[in-house]
């Protein structure tokens, strides 16, 4: 199969490219779509032989739950049963961020396909702000399934090259909107309210964009990689996110020692020689994060095409700096974490 990709950067482009992909989509067909986050890989979330598509193409095993994007805020109830007891803050959450980077999982309705849910009773929901996105969602008028377009385990794709080089071949189109605006995945939150207390607890399943700050505002934070229960996250593997050269996150440069013969490249925060790690070897390649003070959303949506890029080079690994553990800080140093872990 040939994979197009269509342009989107004037008027008639756009027209041309959504019609395409809501054409495609109707029939059945997988078709790749920029979102502010990361660029997903959409089908028709009806449609349970569409969807099987969107899981050969990744080569996605079965048991990895879909994220579904409505087309409107007030479709929530189409795909989803909300909770008596958390309609008020589910409520005021996606009047804040929706369309946005938060997903919310929630009890699914009967409509949605088990494939869509890998069986399981519960449905994950998001309605995605990118103009392209929502163009073609609302044409089509049917909610979308859409994981990130890059094949299972390897690093989510922010730009429609970066799709091209995971699922060439294998999908008919991918629509151009250009660098994805987050750059890391959407927070993917559980919400309850237990009886009696005064607030609804969030439960941080994925961190991202909507950070852990903005939901404090809304009830009590637990951060599901933090806790001590460690509640089973359907689909957050271990090792995901991961370039095919070896990563290793460094949290101190103390704890890296060069071994001799072999190559190595640097994902840094801000190149900042204060922050100790450009001196420690010599570098094979230097990719800078957030050059200067580092901002954390601008290093999110550098954090896949700087590792894209040093994949490239063919180094022994690729040693990262730690970068804070506030904001969307949390959601890079997960996506570190697991991009760290032998596969
Ligand atoms: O920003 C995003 O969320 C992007 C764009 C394309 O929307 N999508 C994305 O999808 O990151 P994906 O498939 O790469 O990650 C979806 C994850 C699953 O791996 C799983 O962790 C979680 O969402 N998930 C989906 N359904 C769930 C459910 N019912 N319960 C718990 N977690 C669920
Ligand atoms: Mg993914």
């Amino acid at each position: 199969m040939t994979t197009r990709i269509l342009p989107t950067d004037s008027p008639e482009l756009f027209d041309i490219a959504v019609r395409e992909a809501v054409n495609l989509l109707s029939a059945g067909e997988v078709v790749a779509l920029p979102t502010e986050t990361v660029y997903g890989l959409a089908a028709d979330a009806t449609n349970a032989d569409a969807v099987a598509k969107i899981f050969e193409a990744k080569e996605r095993p079965s048991f990895d739950p879909l994220i579904v994007h409505l087309p409107h805020r007030n479709d929530l109830g189409t795909v989803a049963e909300v909770p008596e007891d958390v309609v008020p803050v589910i409520d005021k959450l996606a009047r804040q961020f929706w369309p946005g980077p938060l997903t919310f999982v929630l009890p699914k309705k009967e409509c949605v396909p088990d494939i869509v849910t890998a069986g399981l009773p519960t449905v994950a929901v998001r309605v995605s702000r990118d103009p392209a996105f929502m163009r073609v969602v609302r044409a089509l008028g049917r909610p979308l399934a859409a994981p990130s377009a890059n094949r299972f385990g390897s690093i989510s794709p922010t730009s429609a090259s970066a799709v091209k080089a995971e699922l060439d071949g294998r999908i008919p189109l991918i629509l151009d909107a250009g660098g994805a605006h987050c750059g890391v995945e959407s927070t993917i939150i559980k919400v309850t309210q237990e009886p009696g207390k005064p607030k609804p607890t969030i439960l941080i399943l994925r961190p991202g964009p909507v950070t852990r700050e903005d939901l404090k505002l809304h009830g009590k934070v637990i951060v599901a990689s933090e806790s001590k229960d460690r509640p089973d996250v359907p689909g957050q593997l271990p090792s995901h996110y991961a370039p095919r050269t070896p990563l290793r996150l460094i949290e101190n440069p103390e704890d890296f020692t060069p071994e001799p013969g072999k190559r190595y490249a640097l994902l840094s925060y801000r190149g900042d020689p204060d922050d100790g790690y450009l001196e420690l070897t010599d570098w094979a390649g230097i990719h800078i994060l957030s050059p200067g003070k580092g901002k954390l959303p601008e290093a999110a949506v550098r954090l896949f095409f700087a590792m894209r890029q040093l994949d490239q080079l063919g180094v022994d690994e690729i040693i990262a700096e730690p970068v804070n553990d506030f904001g969307v800080g949390l959601a890079i140093m997960d996506r570190l974490r697991r991009a760290s872990v032998k596969h």
